[in-house]
């Protein structure tokens, strides 16, 4: 794992002979970090940093990623997705290693029509041994659906803000934690492990600020009912680290670290930031969405969730543990965006992958 001196030599190699830039662009594509990427799961920093170096400054040393892409990512297309080709973007993330994959939402098919085929979805992936698929239950009668549909772990999701809870699940925040705690104990009855998301968590779209005291509340909520995961969601991108900072102190005074996630939209282009703040706290769960792909239908404006190459890059430079294949996730990420016809939204993708048939190297 790590440095590959005849790469190395090779890349001096060309840029002696090729000097000014002028490299042809199959050799510019050799000198990325393809073939790290590729054949070490591994690009970014020369070594990993030893264990007690990250713990002296506060990181964890695993980190689990949670990929959203399939839901949040897809969600706010507005051309509808075929069903194939979700079940081909999760099974290609499963295959990734991703430890959990949210699959789809069991909501109003008038509200969110992407998500209509949300039981073909869930029936027809590949369940992979060790993966958890959440899917999204904002009440009993989706709660209901999702079992029928075989959801083992379920999410419900609230938000910081009265006015985003009343447009994005037609009611405030006081009803929806009624409905919540049926949906939990009902899940808590079949043995179902519930995940509980906190939106406007750093900002809202129709209220501005919100207080870091009010999301420690709407969490602590959520915590109690019996969340044994609570995502603080970042849901339009206007975070920065000391906005993130100042949340987490008040929401970790609730509940304990290892409970919490953070679920950050790049709209600012501060999501990065605001992960490595949270992670400095002693987060260790990461919301994150292949090719950067996605939005809220209820949030103007809002553009997607960090890119999950990123974060897994950024992750693996700094030797931060994760079991994903970043190689894997990029190439489900080249699938999604060919099959929407987009560019992809991760930056180390842009920088360096290069999908199998158009690789010249090899
Ligand atoms: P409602 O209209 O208030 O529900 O919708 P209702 O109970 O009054 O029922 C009205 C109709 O909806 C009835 O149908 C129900 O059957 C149906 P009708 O008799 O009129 O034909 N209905 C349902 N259908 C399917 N599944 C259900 C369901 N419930 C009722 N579960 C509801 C309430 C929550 C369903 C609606 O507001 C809705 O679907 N909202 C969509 C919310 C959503 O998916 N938002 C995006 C996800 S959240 C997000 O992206 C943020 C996050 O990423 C974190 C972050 O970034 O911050 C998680
Ligand atoms: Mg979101």
């Amino acid at each position: 794992m790590g440095w590959n001196p005849e790469f190395f030599l090779y890349k001096e190699l060309f840029l002696f002979l090729h000097p000014m830039g002028n490299v042809p662009t199959a050799v510019k594509h050799c000198l990325s970090y393809q073939h790290l990427l590729k054949d070490q799961n591994w690009i970014g920093d020369v070594a990993p940093s030893p264990e007690k170096e990250l713990h002296a400054i506060g990181f964890p040393q695993h980190v689990k990623i949670v990929e959203v892409g399939p839901r949040d990512g897809l969600q706010n297309e507005k051309v509808f997705v075929p069903t194939s080709v979700k079940i081909e973007l999760i099974n290609r993330l499963s295959e990734a290693g991703l430890p959990a994959i949210e699959v789809t939402s069991f909501v109003s098919s008038r509200w969110v029509p992407q998500m209509s085929d949300h039981t073909e979805v869930m029936q027809g992936i590949r369940k992979y041994p060790g993966v958890r698929y959440p899917v999204l239950t904002p009440n009993m009668q989706g709660f209901n659906s999702a079992i029928e549909a075989g959801a083992t772990e379920i999410s419900v999701f609230g938000a910081a803000s009265q006015s985003f809870s009343e447009k994005n699940i037609n009611c405030n925040i006081e009803e929806s934690m009624k409905k919540f705690e049926d949906v939990v104990k009902a899940a808590c009855n079949l043995s179902l492990p519930v995940r509980g998301y906190v939106s406007c968590a750093l900002g809202c779209p129709y209220e501005g600020n919100i207080s870091a005291q009010k999301v420690a509340e709407v969490s602590k909520r959520l915590y109690s009912m019996g969340c044994y995961e609570v995502s603080l969601g970042d849901t339009i991108g206007v975070g920065t680290p000391g906005s993130m900072r100042k949340m987490l102190g008040a929401v970790m005074k609730e509940i304990p670290v290892n409970s919490l996630a953070v679920h950050c939209h790049d709209t600012y282009g501060q999501a990065l930031a605001n992960i490595l703040t949270a992670l400095e706290m002693g987060v260790s769960v990461v919301d994150c969405a292949v090719a950067g792909l996605g939005g809220c239908p209820y949030a103007k404006g809002a553009t997607g969730n960090v890119a999950t190459e990123d974060v897994i890059y950024m992750l693996n430079g700094m030797g931060i543990h994760t079991g994903v294949n970043l190689y894997k996730v990029m190439e489900a990420g080249h699938f999604i965006c060919s099959a929407l016809n987009k560019k992809t939204n991760s930056k180390a993708a842009q920088a360096s992958f290069v999908p199998q048939n158009e690789n010249l190297c090899n």
